[in-house]
């Protein structure tokens, strides 16, 4: 079996959990059963990052369209997330996992913005891995809210419109401070990015899963990064020039 390269862990990944509906679907069972088991998936995905030794962990949690579901399952998406966000401070906390969010998080219940923050604030002294939930996210709104943030700097007289380079999008990001993924997994055997950090996966190697987020294990995580040692990140440059930096 091939053992995977510790000293080529990709430092970010970027996971996007899709496939919960299905998973109840195929089973006949309502699709908040397939949220309820997408929720253990993130709890072992979660302990299998830190355990491998990645640095930063997002999660696509819910995007701005998907608010377009029905009322009742975005309600039992919200309900087990307030849940989870209780019910993991305990184990993320000690295992020195800190915590932040990405998205319009001012569009969730004020339930859950008060869970997130409390969970934010008791993690922020931690480094052991940086774990992201992007909520209310997408890539479009999240250039969009940047794309204002900058412009109010210029009115402001803070900020020369002919001084705006790529590092100044990236400090108007939602989490301006964290680099761009290496890695990007997506569950269930889609192959589209469906509105996920459309600034930041520019150079990211992306692995699909046909394995639907329910059952996605950390052997799945292994093979995903397993895969990924494998690519040749060559960032616009020829193979040779990648192979031997001059
Ligand atoms: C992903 O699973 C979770 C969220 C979008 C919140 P889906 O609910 O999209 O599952 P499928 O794609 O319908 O199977
Ligand atoms: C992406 O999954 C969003 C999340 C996993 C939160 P979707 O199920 O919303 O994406 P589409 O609709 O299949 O593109
Ligand atoms: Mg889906």
């Amino acid at each position: 079996m091939a053992r995977l390269d510790p000293a080529n862990i990709p430092r970010h990944v970027a996971i996007i959990p899709d496939g919960n509906g299905r998973w109840a679907e195929s089973r006949g069972l309502p699709r908040e059963e397939g949220h309820r088991a997408g929720t253990e998936a993130v709890r072992e995905i979660v302990r299998a990052a830190h355990e491998l030794g990645v640095e930063r962990l997002t999660i696509y949690t819910f995007s701005t369209e998907n608010w377009v579901r029905p009322d009742e399952e975005v309600g039992a998406i919200m309900r087990l997330l307030e849940t989870y966000l209780r019910t993991e401070s305990d184990e993320l906390h000690e295992n020195g996992i800190r915590v932040e969010a990405a998205g319009r998080i001012h569009e969730l219940d004020t339930n859950i913005q008060r869970e997130l923050d409390s969970l934010i604030r008791r993690t922020e002294g931690n480094d052991e891995m940086r774990l992201a939930f992007a909520l209310s996210y997408s890539g479009r709104s999240e250039i969009v809210d940047a794309a204002r943030g900058i412009a109010r700097a210029v009115e402001a007289g803070r900020l020369d419109p002919e001084a705006i380079d790529e590092k100044t999008v990236q400090g108007f990001l939602y989490l301006p401070d964290w680099p761009d993924p290496d890695l990007l997994i997506r569950a269930g055997d889609e192959s589209r990015i469906s509105n996920f950090m459309l600034w930041q996966l520019a150079y990211t190697e992306f692995y699909i899963s046909s394995t639907l987020w329910p059952d996605f294990t950390k052997q799945h995580f292994v093979d995903a990064v397993l895969e990924y040692q494998k690519r040749e990140r060559r960032l616009g440059k020829t193979s040779a020039q990648v192979q031997t930096p001059t």
